[in-house]
């Protein structure tokens, strides 16, 4: 059972949600940002883990996948990108017989071939296997959409993916048939004016302009010092981080990552890191040895040492940090066991320069302070931006918002009308097609005749508990 003390803070709709969670349905837990779909999902997951459950916790996007402890969803399913076109692999859903809830957070980012993908690895491990797998997924697809390329149109139309990318477009949603689980309760923010003025600029009403132009700031000295610059664009956020980090006077130290073994993709940070005394860093873990930082934490350098940094913590404390030893694993099944091997080592400072960062990584992290170039592109993107914030009076606009600004995607209005979304026949016939290919019984597959047989090794799963087949009980 989950430790009352966690429990009692719940609020009255999220220990409701709970226990809709533990229904063993596949579930959609969405809500507007902040109400606390993270913060729930992270008990729920403590309590997966007390009772011997094995889950399975993945997100759409590294930095939501950090939060919850868990791995990007392509990594787990060692789903191909693109992931249209591509038979399933055996080794994406094998591992499966050994999983009983399966994960996702910040669903919103997780493209709808991706999202079929995976169904159907679930699909086919419950079936070969003969269980009930649950899948959750969680986010807000008022929030920013995924990425699909201009590129790739001609690829999904043939395959019958929605160009929008959004994962309830996929025939797939339907067939999973989520129960619906939405939070309305805000607790990010406790302003009623400034959660109204959000709930407008989520459908682009433009009548919220006038209340978030009053923080126009343009005067750069008028920024607080540990206010976060939230940018469109990672050059812009690199830009920034770069100018900051020059403009301070002093010497600068360099921290150069040390490898082991076998890590070349997903490492979990910079392999080279430069610092100076005076620079504003956030934290890219949790500190579980002696819980002086977290994952998302901000900070600033105090002292550059030759093994690590004194660091003045957002609440004023100074504490050490010495360069992480992440280890980097890969599950691998044998004869019916799955079994956790590290196939190597990353040591590097666990921080990052934190003057910007993308609004795209933002997604999912709260903030005091920041200041926003309002000029959004993407679908949900002001609105991310600016619903990080816990106070209205954190906010410094570096320019007005326009009315151009502000974006919300149709499909993602009319899917919230009653949590549906109509795909059209010819689409439907398409990916219909499609997942027959994928489902036929293969004669050879090209993937087993590949000589270097890398089939084999590729069973890679986060499973909190996973040497022993766990039924939950
Ligand atoms: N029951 C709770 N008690 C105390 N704090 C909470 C509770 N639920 C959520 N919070 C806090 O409220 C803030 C927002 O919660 P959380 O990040 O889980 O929201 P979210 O719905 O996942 O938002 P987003 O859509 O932006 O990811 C966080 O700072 C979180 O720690
Ligand atoms: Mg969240």
């Amino acid at each position: 059972m989950i430790d009352n003390k966690k429990n009692n803070k719940l609020n009255r709709s999220q220990k409701k949600a709970l226990n809709v969670l533990k229904s063993k349905n596949n579930i959609f837990l969405t809500g507007d940002p902040g109400v606390g779909k993270t913060y729930l999902i992270n008990l729920f997951i403590d309590e997966l883990k007390k009772s011997n459950c094995n889950v399975l916790v993945t997100a759409s996007t590294g930095i939501a996948a950090l939060n919850l402890g868990g791995i990007t969803m392509h990594k787990a399913f060692s789903i191909p990108i693109p992931a249209y076109g591509h038979p399933i692999k055996t080794s994406s859903y094998t591992f499966l017989q050994y999983v009983d809830v399966v994960i996702i957070e910040e669903i919103s980012l997780c493209r709808n071939d991706a999202f079929s993908y995976m169904c159907n690895c679930i699909k086919m491990a419950e079936k070969k296997f003969n269980k009930k797998i649950q899948l959750i997924i969680i986010g807000d697809f008022y929030q920013l959409p995924p990425v699909v390329k201009q590129s790739e149109y001609n690829k999904m139309r043939t395959y019958g993916y929605d160009l929008s990318g959004y994962a309830f477009t996929s025939i797939e949603w339907k067939t999973m048939k989520f129960k619906i689980i939405a939070l309305h309760e805000v607790i990010r923010q406790s302003d009623v004016e400034f959660i109204n003025n959000l709930n407008k600029l989520k459908v682009s009403n433009k009548t919220c302009i006038k209340y978030f132009n009053k923080k126009v700031q343009p005067n750069k000295e008028f920024y607080p010092e540990n206010a976060v610059c939230l940018c469109s664009t990672n050059v812009a956020a690199n830009a920034i981080n770069k100018e900051k980090l020059d403009s301070i006077d002093s010497e600068q130290f360099i921290y150069l990552a040390e490898k082991t073994g076998n890590i070349s993709t997903d490492i979990p940070n910079d392999e080279v890191v430069v610092l100076k005394n005076g620079a504003k860093i956030i934290f890219l873990n949790n500190d579980n040895e002696h819980n002086n930082y977290y994952n998302g934490m901000l900070g600033t350098v105090k002292e550059c040492k030759k093994d690590g940094a004194i660091i003045e913590t957002e609440q004023g404390k100074l504490i050490k940090v010495e360069p992480y030893i992440w280890n980097i694993y890969t599950y691998k099944s044998r004869n019916g066991i799955i079994k956790k091997e590290i196939v190597g080592t990353f040591k590097q400072m666990p921080v990052r320069l934190a003057y910007a960062i993308t609004i795209h990584k933002s997604q999912g992290k709260t903030f005091e302070k920041i200041i926003l170039d309002p000029k959004a592109f993407a679908d949900g993107q002001l609105y991310v931006a600016l619903s990080r914030l816990k106070s209205i009076d954190g906010l410094y606009l570096t320019e007005e918002i326009n009315a151009e600004y502000l974006k919300t995607n149709k499909k993602v209005k009319d899917f919230y009308e009653n949590y549906s979304y109509t795909v059209s026949e010819a689409q439907t016939k398409k990916q219909k097609d499609y997942n027959k290919k994928l489902n036929a019984p293969k004669k050879k597959s090209k993937e087993r005749s590949k000589p270097n047989n890398k089939s084999k090794t590729k069973s890679k799963l986060y499973l909190y508990k996973s040497k022993v087949k766990n039924k939950r009980k």
